[in-house]
Formats: structure tokens, sequence, C-alpha cells
């Protein structure tokens, strides 16, 4: 209808105003209006390092997403006006909702519980870091904002329709049904991605460097295994089945973080010189005992990031020197015996031949003839 009329100045106004208060029809509720200019797909600005970098928000998407509930102003709660001051921390994970409750506890909602831990964590960081705290992994390096169930299209009417025989709000059962089956439904990340997630960084040559050298500035300890963290686990028994795919062979996250409330302790990695973490001298049995469950001490003592480097690990590292130098010498002797062989046979006479039979005999050079 937009359209058909070009509106006068007045019209124009007034689409403003409409546009202001009646929400757009999608299944969220924005009541702040923020759509009424993020909905535009070419919204967004060239920064300074000339990226284009986008300020759409796809309504449809975003309304079957996890944070599909939480008002915008939620989370980018440093927008108060517009047109919107400059950002100079964006938005922070530990804030709490100001229109979500937790039906459980009564209070405002918040990750801050994971937040705690995190900060706690190796990897801690606050939002805007600076130095080597930059490479560390903040919330969203590590998550999006998932869509509910992507790969189901319908919900399964069966169960939906038993729910509203008693609830009666059809929204309001679809609502609870996607929150939940999200839940039931298993969405850890496969060990394979998990190492992937891991090796982004640990496997980075350049960061952990940055990081060893950072560190020895800094007096600062860093694991022993710090260097070779990701190649040295591909290299290893469980690294290996995992490439192939085998779920039950442990990810970095099966030894680095408990166990016991893994949703919470994936967020609590702690180096392995502190007594609390699973891979600790103290906990590592226990660790291996999860899987292998006759392991001892000695079984524990079994390196699982194994490496040559002599800095690490001196024995392994001269018995691959030694074991290469073996195979190397054996290798020589066999060539140059055959060599020695071929040479002694044609000064004796024998002479290969490819037409009409494989050798002859001719006269020798060193008058041995060998005549049959
Ligand atoms: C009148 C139009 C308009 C409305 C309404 C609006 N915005 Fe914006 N928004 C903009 C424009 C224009 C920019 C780009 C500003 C710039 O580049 O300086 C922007 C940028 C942003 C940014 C990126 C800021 C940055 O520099 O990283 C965020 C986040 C944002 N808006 C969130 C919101 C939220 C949340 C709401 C609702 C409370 C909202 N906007 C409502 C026009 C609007
Ligand atoms: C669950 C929290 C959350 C909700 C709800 C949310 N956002 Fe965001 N939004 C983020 C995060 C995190 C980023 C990444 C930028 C950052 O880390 O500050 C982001 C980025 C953006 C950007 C790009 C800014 C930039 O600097 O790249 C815009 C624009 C934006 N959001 C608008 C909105 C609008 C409009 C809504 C409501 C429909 C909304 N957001 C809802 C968390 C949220
Ligand atoms: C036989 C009737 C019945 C059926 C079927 C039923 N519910 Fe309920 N539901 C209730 C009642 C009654 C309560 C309040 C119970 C209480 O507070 O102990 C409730 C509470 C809830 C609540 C908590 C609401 C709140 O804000 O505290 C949710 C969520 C919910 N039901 C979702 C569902 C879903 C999803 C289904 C279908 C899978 C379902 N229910 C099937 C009767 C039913
Ligand atoms: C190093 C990566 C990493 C960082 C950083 C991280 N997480 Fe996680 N998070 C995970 C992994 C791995 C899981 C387990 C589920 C999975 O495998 O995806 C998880 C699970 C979660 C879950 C449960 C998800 C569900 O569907 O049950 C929430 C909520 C969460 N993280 C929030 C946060 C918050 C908030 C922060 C910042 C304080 C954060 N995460 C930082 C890796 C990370
Ligand atoms: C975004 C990059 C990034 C990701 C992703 C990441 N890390 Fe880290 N990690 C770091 C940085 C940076 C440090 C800190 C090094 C320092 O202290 O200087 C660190 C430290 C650690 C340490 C402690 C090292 C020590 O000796 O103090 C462990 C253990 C660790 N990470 C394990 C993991 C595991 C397991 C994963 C995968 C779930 C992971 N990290 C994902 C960047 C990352
Ligand atoms: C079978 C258990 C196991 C698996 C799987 C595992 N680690 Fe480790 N990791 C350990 C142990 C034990 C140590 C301590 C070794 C030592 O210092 O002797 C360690 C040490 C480390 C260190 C050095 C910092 C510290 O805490 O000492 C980093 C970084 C690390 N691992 C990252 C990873 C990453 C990344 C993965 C996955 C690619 C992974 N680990 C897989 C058991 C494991
Ligand atoms: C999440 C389970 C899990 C954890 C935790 C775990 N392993 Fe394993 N490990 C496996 C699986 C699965 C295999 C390969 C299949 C098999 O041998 O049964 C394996 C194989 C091995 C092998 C190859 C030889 C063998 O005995 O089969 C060694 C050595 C090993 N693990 C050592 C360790 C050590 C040391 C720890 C503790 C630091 C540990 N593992 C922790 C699951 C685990």
């Amino acid at each position: 209808m937009r359209a058909c009329r070009r509106p006068g100045r007045w019209g124009v106004l007034i689409l403003w105003v409409l546009l202001l208060v009646v929400p757009a029809a999608q299944a969220f509720e924005d009541d702040e209006n923020c759509l009424m200019c993020h909905k535009y797909p070419k919204m967004g600005r060239i920064t300074d390092d000339g990226v284009f970098r986008s300020y759409y928000v796809m309504p449809h998407v975003f309304a079957r997403t996890v944070h599909r509930n939480v008002p915008c102003t939620d989370c980018h709660n440093y927008i108060k006006q517009l047109p919107h001051r400059p950002v100079k921390t964006g938005v922070q994970c530990n804030s709490e909702c100001h229109s979500i409750k937790n039906p459980a506890t009564g209070k405002q909602f918040s990750h801050k519980p994971i937040y705690d831990k995190y900060m706690d964590s190796v990897h801690g960081r606050p939002k805007v870091a600076t130095g080597p705290d930059r490479d560390k992994p903040y919330c969203v390096t590590c998550h999006t904002n998932p869509i509910y169930n992507p790969d189901e299209k319908a919900l399964p009417k069966h169960i939906v329709d038993r729910c509203v025989v008693c609830h009666e709000d059809r929204d309001f059962v679809e609502n609870w049904y996607k929150h939940t089956s999200r839940r039931i439904k298993e969405v850890r990340r496969s060990n394979k991605e998990i190492v992937q997630l891991c090796a982004n960084c640990h496997g980075d040559e350049r960061l952990v460097q940055r990081h060893l050298k950072a560190a020895r500035l800094e007096g600062r300890e860093l694991g022993r295994k710090y260097p070779y963290a990701v190649e040295s686990y591909l290299e290893s028994f469980h690294g290996k089945v995992t490439r192939y795919g085998f779920q039950k062979s442990p990810s970095c996250l099966d030894c680095h973080a408990d166990a016991e409330n893994y949703y919470l302790n994936v967020h609590f990695i702690r180096p392995s010189r502190d007594p609390a973490s699973p891979v600790s001298r103290e906990r590592k049995l226990e660790t291996c005992r999860r899987c292998h469950k006759y392991a001892d001490e000695n079984y524990a003592q079994l390196d699982p990031h194994p490496t040559s480097d002599p800095a690490d690990n001196r024995f392994r590292h001269y018995a691959e020197v030694i074991y290469g130098w073996v195979g190397d010498i054996v290798l020589f002797l066999l060539v140059g015996m055959a060599f020695l062989e071929t040479v002694g046979r044609w000064r004796d006479g024998v002479v290969w031949k490819i037409r009409k039979g494989s050798s002859w005999w001719r006269k020798s050079k060193r008058d041995r003839d060998r005549v049959i």
C-alpha cells in the first residue's frame, strides 16, 4: 500500500510515527523498535580499517534463536538514546536481564554464574582486553546466538496438542516446547569440533610463541606442554582415534574440564599446576580412571601429549634419533651390498639383456669365465 502513493510531508511524519508505535509482525516482541532501522539488509558501516560491518538483524532468524525473548537493550544495555552514542565496551555476558526473571530463583536472569567461573579460569579476560589477554577467548569467541532445533521444521503435533489440552495457549506451549526440547537433545559439540575449537588458538604457532615470550618477560609459569598441546594430542592414540570420528576417546575437555556439572565446568579450565585441575598430578589418575577403569599410577604416567622435542622428552628424542640412524644404516648397507654384488657379477661376465631372456654370459673382465 505504501508503494502505491507517494506520501506528502505529513504522510512521511505519520509513517515514521506509525513505524515507531506499531511493532512489526514477527514472532518476538520488538517493543523497543530497534528493528525499525535494523531490519534493513544494507545497514552497516565501514570501519576505520576499511571493513564493512553489518548492523542488519534478520527478524525471521532472530525470532528462532534462543535469545529471542531477550529485549535488544537487555544485552545492548549501553544504548539509551537515539542517535546512539559511540560504543566503548559492547555487550558483556554477565549483565542482568532487566526483563527476564529466572523462574527457579525469582531473581533477574543472568549468565553471571558461568561468567564468574570463566573469569577464574585460564581464559578469563575483560570484554575489552589489552596485551596478550586479547588472544584469550571471550564468550562470543565460542558461542554465537544459536537457533532452537535448527533441523526441526515443524513441532511434533502429537506432543504439542497434548500440552495445549491443559495450557490452552498454543504460543505458550510452543515456546516452552522449543525451550526444553533443545536442552533435552544433546547439543554438545562433537570431539572433533572441540579439538578444532581449541586448536584455533593452541595450534596457532604465532599465538603460542607470543605467549611463551610474554610469560618469560613477566616471569610467569606456563605448562610444560603449552607449546605442543595440539600437535602432540593429534600424535597421541586418543587424537588419532578421534580423527576417525570415534566419540568415546577423550577430547580436550574430557581431560581438562571436570566431568561433573560439565556445562559449567567447561568454563573453568585451570592449568595442570593447580591441584583443582582434573589433569593435575593429584587428580590425573582419577581422570584416566573415568574411562580406563583399571588404570594405576603407572598407567596415569603415560603421556597424553607425547612429543619428541628434546626440551620436553629427552628419552623419546634420543630413542627417535637412534632408531632413525639404525634405519638409515640398514638401508645403506642393503643398497650398498646389492650394488657391489651387481658390479661383481658384471665383472664376472653377467650381462643384462631385455630381449630374448634376462641375462647371458660373455667374456669375464677379470678372467673368471663361468662356463656352464
Ligand atoms: C532510528 C534508527 C535506529 C533505531 C531505532 C535503532 N538504531 Fe541502532 N543504529 C542505527 C544506526 C544509523 C547505526 C549506525 C551508527 C554508526 O555507525 O555510527 C546503529 C548502530 C547500532 C549498533 C552498532 C553500534 C556500534 O557502533 O557497534 C547497535 C549494537 C545498535 N545500533 C543497536 C540498536 C538497538 C539495541 C536498538 C533498539 C533499542 C537500536 N539500535 C535502534 C540506527 C538505529
Ligand atoms: C543475548 C544478547 C543479545 C541480544 C538479545 C541482542 N544482541 Fe545484538 N549483539 C549481541 C552481541 C554479543 C553482539 C556482538 C557485538 C559485541 O560483542 O558487542 C551483537 C551485535 C549486534 C549488532 C552489530 C554491532 C557490531 O558492533 O557489530 C547490532 C546492530 C545488534 N547486535 C543489534 C541488535 C538488535 C536490533 C537486537 C534486538 C532485535 C539485538 N541486537 C539483540 C548480543 C545481543
Ligand atoms: C494435564 C495437564 C497438563 C499437561 C498435559 C501439560 N501441562 Fe504444563 N502445567 C500444568 C499445570 C497444572 C502447571 C502448573 C503446575 C505447578 O505449578 O505445579 C503446569 C506448568 C507448566 C509450566 C511452568 C509454567 C510456569 O511459568 O511456571 C510449563 C513451562 C509447562 N507446564 C509446559 C508444558 C509443556 C511444554 C507441556 C507439553 C509437553 C505441558 N506443560 C503439558 C498442566 C499440564
Ligand atoms: C573456550 C570456549 C568457550 C568459552 C570462552 C565460553 N564457552 Fe560456554 N560453552 C563452551 C562449551 C564447549 C560448552 C558445552 C556445550 C557445547 O559443547 O557446545 C559451553 C556451554 C555453554 C552454555 C550451555 C549451553 C546449552 O545449550 O546448554 C552456556 C549458557 C554458556 N556456555 C555460556 C557461556 C558464557 C556466558 C560465556 C562467557 C562468560 C562462555 N559460555 C564462554 C565453550 C565456551
Ligand atoms: C581464542 C583463543 C583460545 C581458545 C579458543 C582456547 N584457548 Fe586456551 N588459552 C588461550 C590463551 C591466550 C591462553 C593463556 C596463555 C597465557 O597464560 O599467556 C590459554 C591458556 C590455556 C591453558 C593453560 C595454559 C597454562 O599453562 O597456563 C589451558 C590448559 C588451555 N588454555 C586449554 C584450552 C582448551 C582445552 C581449549 C578448548 C576448549 C582452549 N584452551 C581454547 C587461548 C585460547
Ligand atoms: C588424556 C587427557 C588429555 C587430553 C585428551 C588432552 N590433554 Fe592437555 N594435558 C593433559 C595433561 C595430563 C597435561 C599436563 C602434562 C604435564 O605437564 O605433564 C596437559 C597439559 C596441557 C597444556 C599445558 C598447560 C597445562 O595445564 O599444563 C595445554 C595448553 C593443554 N594440555 C591443552 C590441550 C588441548 C588443546 C587438548 C586437545 C587438543 C588437550 N590438551 C587434550 C591431559 C590431556
Ligand atoms: C573420555 C575417556 C578417556 C579418558 C578420560 C582417557 N582415555 Fe585413554 N583411551 C580412551 C579410549 C576410548 C582409547 C582407545 C580405545 C581403547 O583402547 O579402548 C584410549 C586409549 C589410550 C591409550 C592407548 C593404549 C591403550 O591402553 O588402549 C593410552 C596409553 C591411554 N588411552 C592413556 C590415557 C591416560 C594416561 C589418560 C589419563 C591422563 C587417559 N587415557 C584418559 C578413552 C579415555
